[in-house]
C-alpha cells in the first residue's frame, strides 16, 4: 500500500504547484491514500472551506492542519456541519487532537478506501515553542487505544526537532508513519525506524521557497533588521511541492520504505 503525504500547502503558489504535480505523482506511484497538510493554503494563514474542497478535488483523502487551523473562521462552521461518524469532506479536515477540550472539529479520522482497506489519520501539535496544546505524547497513546485501523499516519505539527524525533521513537511500531510538519523546511532524515514506523522530522512546505518559510523575504528581513512589526504576505517565487511517499504492508501497517519528494516548476 502506498501513502502520499504532502507538506504544508502555502498560499496560491503552494496550491498551484500541488495542482501541477499531485495528479502525476499519485498516478505514477500508484498511491492509495493521499493526505495533505493544508493549514497555510489561504495566503499562508489557515484554510477556507473552498480551498479544502479544492484540495479534495485534487485527490486529497484527508486534510490536516496545525496552529493556523482557526485563522479562517468559516472553517469552524464547515467542520461543525457534519457529525463525528460522518465520512463527508468536512469530517476529513482535521485539527490537532490535543487542543483544549470542547473545541470544534476532530483530530482523528478513520476511513476506508474504495478497495475496502481501512486507515486512520491522526493530527497532533507539539508543545515546545507552541501554545494552546496539551501533552501530545499521552494524547497519542489515548488515541491509539481507540483506533481500529492498522494503517495509521500521524501528522505531528511541531516546531522542535527534538519533540518530533521523540514522538517518532514513542510511536515506533505502533503507527505506520510519523511525519513532521510546520517548520516548512524538509529534513533529510527520512527512515523506517526499527519497529516499522516511517519517520521524517519535517516533510517541508509545498509553497514558495524564495521566501522566509513562505512569507515575502523582504517583510521578514525588515522585521529582523528593525524589530518593527508589519503585515506578512505570502511569497510566490520558486514554488516546490514537498511530500513523503510511504510503502507499507496493509495487513500489519508496518512501513517498508519512505521516500522524500521535492518537485519544482
Ligand atoms: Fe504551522
Amino acid at each position: 500500500m502506498k501513502i502520499l503525504f504532502v507538506g504544508d500547502v502555502f498560499g496560491s503558489a503552494g496550491r498551484k504547484i500541488v495542482r501541477e504535480h499531485l495528479g502525476h505523482v499519485r498516478e505514477s506511484h500508484k498511491v492509495d491514500l493521499t493526505v495533505i497538510n493544508g493549514e497555510n493554503a489561504a495566503g499562508g494563514f489557515g484554510i477556507t472551506p473552498g480551498l479544502a474542497e479544492e484540495l479534495f478535488d485534487l485527490g486529497a483523502d484527508v486534510i490536516t492542519t496545525g496552529n493556523h487551523v482557526w485563522d479562517k473562521r468559516e472553517l469552524i462552521e464547515y467542520m461543525k456541519s457534519v457529525p463525528a461518524d460522518s465520512h463527508e469532506r468536512p469530517r476529513r479536515v482535521l485539527r490537532p487532537a490535543n487542543l483544549q477540550h470542547g473545541l470544534p472539529g476532530y483530530g482523528v479520522y478513520e476511513g476506508r478506501l474504495a478497495d475496502g482497506q481501512t486507515y486512520a489519520v491522526i493530527n497532533l501539535m507539539g508543545r515546545v515553542f507552541m501554545n494552546g496544546t496539551n501533552d501530545p505524547f499521552h494524547a497519542a497513546g489515548r488515541i491509539l487505544e481507540t483506533v481500529k485501523a492498522k494503517v495509521i499516519l500521524l501528522d505531528f505539527h511541531a516546531e522542535a526537532t527534538s519533540e518530533k524525533v521523540a514522538m517518532g521513537w514513542h510511536l515506533d511500531g505502533r503507527v505506520t508513519a510519523v511525519l513532521g510538519t510546520h517548520t516548512h523546511i524538509p529534513t533529510a532524515d527520512e527512515r523506517v525506524l526499527p519497529g516499522g514506523t516511517a519517520y521524517q522530522t519535517d516533510v517541508g512546505m509545498s509553497g514558495p521557497y524564495d521566501s522566509v518559510i513562505g512569507v515575502e523575504k523582504e517583510l521578514v528581513l525588515n522585521r529582523f533588521l528593525t524589530g518593527m512589526s508589519g503585515k506578512f504576505e505570502a511569497a510566490t517565487a520558486n514554488p516546490k511541492m514537498c511530500a513523503a511517499l510511504i510503502s507499507c504492508d496493509p495487513l500489519t501497517g508496518k512501513a517498508h520504505r519512505i521516500q522524500r519528494i521535492m518537485l519544482g516548476e
